[in-house]
């Protein structure tokens, strides 16, 4: 097998976790015979400093020759002041948009090791596996109108779907759900909004194909706080784009760390593969980063652009290895910062990378 992946690791802690988790990906190609092509592109504000844009031409056709794309995130305080369409974040959504990728897939697993580290009891979080379906080409991201008016001091943005949108998301939702517990919650807001009203219509429609898999709707108010309550009732989870966006982020509770996420993006040209985390500008160059969701994110680029189950799977139970024997990064570390061994980034890539390895050997 040969996959040809681009690397974006664009800013603040992206740069310190894609690195790990390539070369846990190098590690594991090596063994199994399998060719790694890795190319390395500018996105985000790195690239705004050095190209002048925060997505160069040559980042997007390199992306789209590829089999694969790794991004790490975007962002930094110092474009904050930026307007939306010339900041980090535009060079993300830019890149979302072109390869064509509608459905976002963040799972959400909770590692009973973790367990402690969630500030919800153990007792609520543990067993909770969530597989969250993201619309991420639609609603307010990409909405037109948008814009501020400074001269009245109006600003607005559109909520904005079609049937199809809806259609096509809820597919791939309802296909996940059947090879797992075949239920699915469907997220949004229909006692308010009409784009919700739409979004519910059309997913029971699409519903009627899937007969085996259970439906369910929630507002997305009750919805998280659902989440905090009871976890573990949830299988896969269908939101709109900003639903999803922040829903996503609150499952970080019942995983222990925003660092633990991975996700994929698939529907498009080419796969798009982040963390769910962003830049952190707050730990970014200390080393403190958990690199797990990008290593993570290595997994499923596996799973679902290599079609390499048993190496994606290596992966994660490498990964819950590593945390079974009592290796944190600070984040992980809250709950017993004495019981554990506290590692930086490079430290951690380092212990999964040779437990990938042990387990290869012992096969
Ligand atoms: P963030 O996800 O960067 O950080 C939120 C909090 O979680 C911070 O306290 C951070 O230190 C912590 N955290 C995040 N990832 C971590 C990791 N791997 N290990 C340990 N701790 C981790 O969100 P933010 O602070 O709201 O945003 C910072 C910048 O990142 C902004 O510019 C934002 O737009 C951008 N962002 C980018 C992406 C992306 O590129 N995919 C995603 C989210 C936010
Ligand atoms: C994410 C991020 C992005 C989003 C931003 C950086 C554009 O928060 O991937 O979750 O809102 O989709
Ligand atoms: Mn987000």
């Amino acid at each position: 097998m040969k996959l040809k992946i681009l690397v974006t690791a664009g800013d603040g802690i992206g740069p310190e976790v894609t690195l790990e988790a390539v070369a846990v990906l190098r590690e594991l190609a090596a063994a199994g015979g399998h060719t790694l092509e890795i190319e390395e592109k500018r996105i985000g504000g790195v690239a705004i400093v050095n190209d002048g844009t925060p997505l160069p031409a040559v980042t997007l056709a390199a992306a789209l020759n590829s089999d694969a794309v790794l991004l790490g995130a975007v962002g930094g305080n110092e474009f904050n002041s930026l307007p939306p369409d010339k900041r980090p974040e535009a060079g993300l959504l830019g890149l979302r948009a072109a390869l064509g990728g509608f459905a976002n897939l963040r799972p959400a697993f909770a590692f009973k090791e973790l367990a402690a580290n969630s500030p919800l009891r153990p007792e609520i979080v543990d067993g909770a596996d969530i597989l969250f379906v993201r619309e991420l080409l639609g609603g307010l991201y990409f909405g037109q109108p948008r814009e501020w008016n400074r001269k009245t001091g109006e600003a607005w943005n559109t909520m904005r779907y079609t049937r199809d949108e809806v259609a096509r998301v809820a597919r791939v939702a309802f296909k996940l759900a059947q090879k797992r517990r075949k239920k699915l919650t469907s997220v949004d807001k229909a006692n308010v909004l009409e784009v919700s009203q739409l979004w519910r219509a059309t997913v029971i429609e699409v519903a009627a194909e899937f007969p085996d898999v259970t439906l369910d709707h929630q507002y997305v108010d009750a919805m998280s706080m659902h989440l905090m309550n009871r976890p573990r009732d949830f299988d896969v989870v269908l939101t709109e784009n900003l639903f999803g966006d922040i829903l996503s982020d609150e499952s970080a509770v019942i995983t222990g760390s925003l660092g633990m996420l991975p996700s994929a993006t698939i529907g498009g040209k080419v796969n798009l593969y982040e963390p769910v985390h962003g830049s952190a500008p707050d730990i970014a160059g200390k080393g403190l980063a958990n690199p797990l969701g990008a290593i993570l994110t290595g997994a499923l680029i596996l799973r679902h652009s290599g079609g390499l189950e048993a190496e994606a799977a290596v992966i994660e139970t490498a990964v819950r290895k590593v945390l079974e024997q009592g290796f944190r990064t600070p984040d992980l570390a809250r709950s017993n910062p004495q019981g554990f061994t506290v590692l930086s980034t490079t430290e951690m890539g380092k212990k999964v990378r040779e437990t990938v390895k042990a387990s290869l050997v012992s096969v």
